[in-house]
């Protein structure tokens, strides 16, 4: 099983950006340990602060992988083109974020993922990246 995380934009900055929403580990640290701890699978993991460069990569790999693990950051919120490549491509896709947009301001709870992902995991902090991984594998 081939599955690939997506982070958007300022997900690089993981560890050191606003710690008391997003936490204080790196997500390279974190990466390392779901790999650890899904060893069966094939797990890779790609970032763009780059709205054109997310789009390329759900295209390049929206026909070789089983899922899509996506974070598309302060994209999710504004990104028609980044929802039509979700739509456009055959792999499943799980909408992931690390904090409660719907506890957040009102621009973050609009989301032009939502209605074309399989489905949504927010607010679990890194873990929800883990939850998104382990729903494609059951
Ligand atoms: C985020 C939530 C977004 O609103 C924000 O722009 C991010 C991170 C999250 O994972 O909680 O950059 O996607």
């Amino acid at each position: 099983m081939k599955i690939i995380i997506i982070n958007g934009p300022n997900l690089n900055l993981l560890g050191k950006r606003e710690p008391e929403v997003y936490g204080d580990t790196t997500f390279e640290n974190y990466f390392s340990k779901l790999q650890f701890k899904f060893k069966d699978i094939h797990l890779e993991y790609f970032q763009s602060n780059i709205e054109g460069e997310l789009i390329g990569k759900l295209q390049e790999v929206g026909y070789t992988h089983d899922g899509i693990v996506l974070n598309a950051a302060a994209y999710t919120h504004t990104s028609v083109g980044i929802g039509d490549a979700v739509k456009a491509i055959e792999a499943p896709v799980v909408e992931v974020h690390i904090s409660n947009t719907f506890a957040r301001e009102e621009f973050r709870h609009v989301s032009y993922i939502s209605p074309v992902a399989r489905g949504v995991i927010l607010g679990f902090g890194l873990q929800s990246y883990d939850l998104a991984i382990q729903s494609f594998i059951e």
